[in-house]
């Protein structure tokens, strides 16, 4: 127990990690916090209109989601404890311990950990993402699509991460609410 909690902190430290934030201060982008939608996520970069600083921001993300599952593993924990080290790593980007605990929304740190708890599943989950954003163009349409279904993606193929994929995908509803609220409204800007 003393071992999952100590990488559960690595997990959240790691997830603290603002890649947004950095690589738009490091490439001159300015804080993507000041811009678009204000959240310091890839789909925001992108809106800067800088691919490259975006495809670099859902990279980092996602690794850092990767990288905690992956050390969960390396510590032998059983898979629920990686998910919890996964779900750490989600927290930590949401409520960042280096952004006064403010954050991002967590779409792609969760595919990441999702990845090396269950590949099947995040592919799926990918799969759903990527599908809406072509068809509907709008990241966060595409993030509530795969966050509704994620459970029944769960329950069919990875069964005993159920209830981490229900907290993992509530808390990505809740980062959502204003996207939510802007595409119940037909406000919600496309890609
Ligand atoms: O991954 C975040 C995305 O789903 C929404 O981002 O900037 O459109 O609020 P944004």
């Amino acid at each position: 127990a003393a071992t999952t909690l100590t990488i559960m902190l690595v997990g959240y430290l790691l997830g603290s990690i603002p890649f947004a934030v950095l690589i738009c201060h490091f490439m001159g982008i300015g804080d993507p916090r000041q811009l678009g939608s204000r959240n310091p996520g890839a789909t925001n970069v992108l809106r800067t209109g800088n691919r490259p600083a975006a495809l670099l921001t859902l990279t980092g993300d996602f690794s850092k989601g990767m990288l905690a599952v992956s050390i969960a593993q390396w510590a032998d924990l059983d898979l629920f404890d990686q998910a919890l080290v996964g779900i750490s790593a989600l927290i930590g980007h949401v409520w960042s311990v280096f952004l006064h605990f403010r954050g991002g929304k967590g779409v792609a740190t969760m595919l990441g950990g999702c990845l090396f708890l269950d590949y099947r599943l995040a592919l799926s989950q990918g799969a759903i993402w990527l599908l809406v954003l072509a068809i509907r163009r709008i990241s966060s349409l595409a993030a509530v699509s795969m966050s509704l279904l994620s459970p029944v993606l769960s329950w069919i193929l990875a069964p005993q991460l159920l209830l981490p994929v229900i907290i993992m995908s509530s808390l990505i509803l809740a980062t959502h609410h204003q996207n939510i609220r802007n595409l119940l409204n037909g406000r919600e800007s496309r890609l």
